[in-house]
């Protein structure tokens, strides 16, 4: 099976989750992508999609599906959204697409997070994936010199990119994470950042992983 194939099966199945008659998030890139698509099948039994991103909520909107303010809503009954890793603990990276502040909002409003990905993204260990920071464009080159006389790594400005929020990308290469809960409250407190790209403290509570033997779920371990 090739990798679109592994994702769209766990866009899928990732239906199963979906409560009827409630509001829904969703998420940015390609596996949220092929979710859009088969979420339009059954557009008529929820009340409305909270996006992630400006992206998400045109694709939405084109498959006919109601976009509602996040501001508008008390409730998202689930989030579903993929990840570029996930380790065991289903603490995550996410970001390469540069939605991850609004994801992460989504997520933290969301009851229960489901993620959905392909094989490739569970890792043993998160760090692989150069870790995405959103920073106010003014503090770009504060952030990335407190990051590397701290903890280290090799951050880069992602070129030529603007996020919905009008801010900055930097992609964190080289980073060896060990604690990703840590590291993500310690970024935070970086004065610039926005957010950053480790959802630990709100990790998914569910993992919807697509392999060629079928779709193999994951649960957080809640200690
Ligand atoms: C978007 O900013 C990201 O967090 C995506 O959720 C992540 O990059 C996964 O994207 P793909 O589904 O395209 O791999």
């Amino acid at each position: 099976m090739t990798q679109d194939e592994l994702k769209n099966e766990v866009a899928k199945t990732a239906l199963k989750y979906i409560t009827p008659e409630t509001i829904i998030g969703v998420g940015t890139g390609s596996t949220a992508n092929f979710f859009i698509d088969h979420l339009a099948t059954i557009k008529d039994s929820i009340k409305g999609a909270v996006a992630s991103s400006i992206d998400t909520a045109n694709r939405l909107k084109k498959n006919g599906i109601r976009v509602v303010n996040l501001n508008d809503v008390d409730e998202i009954s689930v989030y579903i959204d993929g990840a570029d890793e996930s380790d065991h603990n289903l603490n995550l990276i996410k970001g390469g697409g540069g939605a991850l502040t609004r994801e992460k909002i989504v997520a933290a409003v969301s009851n229960q997070f489901v993620c959905i990905a392909d094989e490739s993204k569970l890792v043993e260990s998160l760090g692989k994936f150069p870790l995405p920071i959103e920073v106010i464009p003014m503090s770009a080159n504060y952030v990335k010199r407190q990051i590397i006389e701290s903890i280290g790594g090799s951050p880069i400005l992602r070129e030529d990119f603007i996020t919905d929020n009008g801010n900055l990308i930097l992609d964190i290469h080289k980073l060896e994470i060990i604690d990703p809960q840590n590291l993500e409250n310690y970024l935070n407190n970086i004065v610039g950042v926005v957010t950053n790209g480790l959802f630990a403290n709100r990790g998914a509570d569910i993992l919807l992983i697509g392999s060629p033997n079928g779709v193999n779920i994951l649960s957080r371990n809640k200690n």
